[in-house]
């Protein structure tokens, strides 16, 4: 039922005409990630100052945090085009070159899902991140010979779910790496009450700050979120988005009141139910819960990690006492083993 979830990895509501307009459009308008503004803030103003293009940037963290949305940002405070493709969009380093030698100085050349790019591609890209140098093969056979071209100075935006998976080589060369965090709930009624102004939507903080609490730390599930509470204000109650209203609405999506889905839901009590609360690795998880094993690692577990209801450890994922508490289980005994060594992040 990929169409009823409301995580979803390749999903963009948000990208139809019309939702555009709840896309920030400057620095001042993104809310969050002070950390990651205060940064791209002085390194916008050096290279303005400069007159020069910024050096190139990884974004990544989980989905519909606002990496698209950055990039769009950068080109716009640094007052140029960005060009946006992604990695799976770009078969052959001849379709890669093509989008190189068309580019002007300072544009933004914006490459989402960049862990996906082939390795030949990805070697097209090496000497134009580097040296803004394209070095192409004139000629087949003993006298073939490589040509370099120059490039324009531009700026790499790449984005990714999934950092570990980039290339050494490639890593090395962007100049700055942003890692975006789940949104704290203050945050999300800070974006929860802008959209639902631009949108036109009566909304009283009560409600807002619901919706907020519900969506998982990320603005896009936010967003969702609201669109979904309107249509029930509007056909269920007098249109208006109070606490109740944002309540019940959420409810019939069986979002749970801290923001559980049901593949949430299904996750942690496979985990307990299935496998005594673990540690059972990745794939035999997914193989039991009907879930993709990559799905599972960056679109649920960040949040349920956040939430402190899995831990990671040597042996795989290990349900938590408070995980067992929110599901209303008891909680098995080596849950609550303190001899268990727990790994903090990526294990
Ligand atoms: N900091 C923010 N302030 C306000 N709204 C935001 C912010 N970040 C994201 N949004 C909203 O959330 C939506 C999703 O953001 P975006 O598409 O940039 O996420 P993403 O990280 O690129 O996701 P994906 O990994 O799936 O490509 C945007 O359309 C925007 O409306
Ligand atoms: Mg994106």
């Amino acid at each position: 039922m990929q169409d009823e979830r409301l995580v979803m990895a390749g999903y963009r509501e948000e990208d139809r005409e019309g939702d555009l307009s709840l896309r920030p459009r400057s620095l001042r308008e993104y809310i969050g990630q002070d950390a990651v503004k205060e940064n791209l803030n002085i390194y916008i103003h050096a290279a303005l100052k400069r007159r020069d293009a910024l050096d190139h940037m990884l974004l990544y963290g989980p989905p519909g945090l606002g990496k698209t949305t950055l990039a769009t940002i950068v080109a716009a405070e640094m007052g140029q085009n960005i060009r946006v493709t992604s990695g799976p969009a770009i078969d052959r380093p001849g379709d890669l070159a093509a989008i190189l030698t068309n580019l002007n100085a300072g544009d933004i050349l914006f490459i989402d899902e960049i862990h996906r790019l082939s390795r030949a591609v990805e070697e097209v890209l090496y000497p134009a991140m580097e040296d803004f140098a394209l070095d192409i093969m004139i000629g087949k056979g003993p006298t073939a010979r490589s040509m370099r071209l120059d490039l324009p100075h531009f700026t790499l935006v790449g984005a990714t779910t999934r950092a570990g998976q980039l290339s050494a080589p490639l890593r090395d060369r962007f100049g700055m790496m942003f890692r975006l965090e789940l949104y704290t709930s203050e945050q999300l009624a800070q974006i929860v009450k802008r959209s639902s102004s631009i949108l036109g939507m009566p909304a009283e903080e009560d409600g807002i700050i619901e919706i907020a609490r519900r969506s998982r730390g990320t603005p896009r599930i936010a967003n969702r979120m609201l669109k979904r509470v309107r249509d029930y204000a509007q056909v269920k109650a007098d249109g208006r988005i109070t606490r109740q209203v944002a309540n019940e609405g959420l409810n019939l999506l069986e979002v749970d009141e801290l923001g559980l889905d049901k593949v949430d839901r299904n996750v942690l009590l496979t985990m307990i139910d299935k496998f005594s609360g673990g540690p059972v690795g990745l794939d035999t998880l997914a193989a039991a819960t009907g879930e993709d094993a990559l799905t599972i690692e960056d679109v649920y577990e960040p949040f349920l990690l956040q939430l402190g209801f899995i831990q990671r450890t040597p042996r795989g994922r290990l349900a938590t006492p408070a995980a067992y508490l929110h599901l209303g289980r008891q909680p098995a005994q080596q849950a609550l083993d303190p001899q268990i060594n727990f790994l903090n992040e990526d294990q």
